[in-house]
């Protein structure tokens, strides 16, 4: 098998065969050493074709290595691959068509990675307020920085106090993050009462699909929005993963809370590099004058192409209603066959994105997904595997959905499915 002969070759020399974290999960139960992919289609190379419902963590929204926004690329590289003085027209065009779009989006500043933009959105919210504490909810993903990599799945003795997922976090990071449980109003208004003038910015993914899918209480956005505007902190919200995939607005706009600052990242360039800090003006300003904001890198054109004819036919195919209502049959069908097979499952899940999660009950904050079976679930993903359906293994993550998912991968991801809760009886 080539696959397992790469491998070998790259677990010597690259940490755990991976170069994110979680990537390196995918190797379960063997070797993935993909080779090509285009639609929802991914091949590795021994020549075994899956049909893929990882997505690359998210950002695939219309399908792997779609022609128009590869061409689009093709044709600005064509022009110059990066230029990296002044300002380029695409930079602004792509910034003009945010705000048209985003609610909360009054200037741009583009960068290539959600890590650094929530790293930014935190940064500007100390300067701006002057204070030093942020407050993060469990469950929550924002990136690696010493800012946030806290409480993303602590194990369940550890909920509630401060857990860093990693060694080397500095201590000051750890003493200037408040960690709260997700969708509980009344103990950010306690939080607020005590703490508020130390609390710089409150930072939330306002659906928190970093561990599958956490519905928020409208009443719990309110609470926030009102809080902080009360007491001068700043609201940010992380729409990396929700932005373009659940709503080209933003769920901002279908929840009616509108954050000082939003980071974007992900689906808005289909898998090209990618992300941004947008905000209100009188925060956004403040970069290049007292915060500094620095990036080779940043405001990438090939990035930026993507984006616009990403945005473009988004708009122009109903991508979003279309992946959403698909994703709505999956988790219908998939409850049924969850009742008819009488096991402990729940389907959760939002528009596009969905999850199975062996356990029972109602999820309305981490505690009710930390006891959730993980290695059933693995033992499934794997029997999922060996019929021809990817996904990553951790229990936690989430299945997505393209625009080249269609009602025929729903019938053969609910035969495998069924097959697979079958053979793990
Ligand atoms: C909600 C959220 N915020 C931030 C990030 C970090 O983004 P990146 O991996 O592009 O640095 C992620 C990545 O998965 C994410 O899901």
């Amino acid at each position: 098998m080539r696959s397992t002969k790469i491998y070998e070759r790259g677990v010597e020399i690259i940490p755990k065969a991976a170069q994110t974290g979680l990537r390196s999960e995918t190797h379960y139960p063997e070797p993935f050493v993909p080779e090509t992919a285009y639609g929802c289609k991914i091949k590795d190379v021994d020549g075994k074709i899956y049909t893929d419902y990882h997505l690359a963590f998210g950002p695939i929204i219309l399908g792997h290595n779609n022609p128009e926004v590869n061409e689009a690329v093709k044709e600005q590289i064509d022009n110059g691959v990066l230029f990296g003085a002044g300002l380029c027209e695409l930079e602004v065009e792509v910034a003009e068509k945010l705000i048209d779009l985003i609610p909360s989006a009054e200037m741009v500043n583009f960068v290539n990675s959600g890590t650094e933009a929530t790293y930014h959105a935190i940064r500007l919210s100390r300067a701006y307020t002057g204070r030093e504490k942020i407050v993060k909810f469990e469950g929550c993903y924002h990136g690696w920085h010493d800012y946030v990599a806290f409480n993303v799945n602590p194990p369940s003795d550890k909920m509630g106090e401060i857990y860093p997922h990693s060694k080397g976090i500095l201590k000051a990071a750890c003493d200037s993050t408040l960690i709260l449980p997700f969708n509980d109003s009344d103990a950010f208004k306690e939080l607020m009462a005590e703490h508020h003038d130390e609390v710089a910015g409150v930072i939330l993914e306002p659906i928190p699909h970093s561990v599958g899918a956490i519905i928020p209480k409208k009443e719990f956005l309110k609470t926030l929005r009102n809080e902080t505007k009360t007491y001068g902190s700043l609201l940010i919200f992380d729409e990396i993963i929700t932005a373009f995939r659940h709503n080209i607005h933003g769920v901002q706009g279908e929840f009616g809370v509108i954050p000082d600052i939003t980071t974007i990242g992900k689906s808005m360039g289909n898998g090209y590099p990618i992300a941004a800090i947008v905000g209100r003006k009188k925060v956004m300003s403040m970069i290049h004058n007292s915060v500094l904001v620095s990036g080779t890198y940043s405001g990438h054109p090939a990035g930026l192409a993507a984006t616009k004819k990403t945005i473009e036919i988004l708009e122009r195919d109903n991508v979003v209603d279309y992946i959403a209502r698909l994703g709505e049959e999956y988790r219908k069908a998939l409850r049924e066959l969850v009742e008819d097979k009488n096991i402990t499952a729940r389907v959760v899940g939002y528009k596009s994105i969905f999850a199975i999660q062996f356990a029972e009950g109602e999820v309305v904050d981490y505690s009710s997904i930390a006891g959730i079976d993980k290695e059933k679930f693995k033992l499934f993903a794997a029997k999922m595997r060996g019929k021809g359906i990817f996904f990553t293994p951790n229990p936690m993550k989430r299945c997505h959905l393209c625009l080249s998912h269609t009602e025929k991968e729903l019938n053969e991801f609910l035969e495998a499915v069924a097959e697979s809760l079958d053979e793990l009886k």
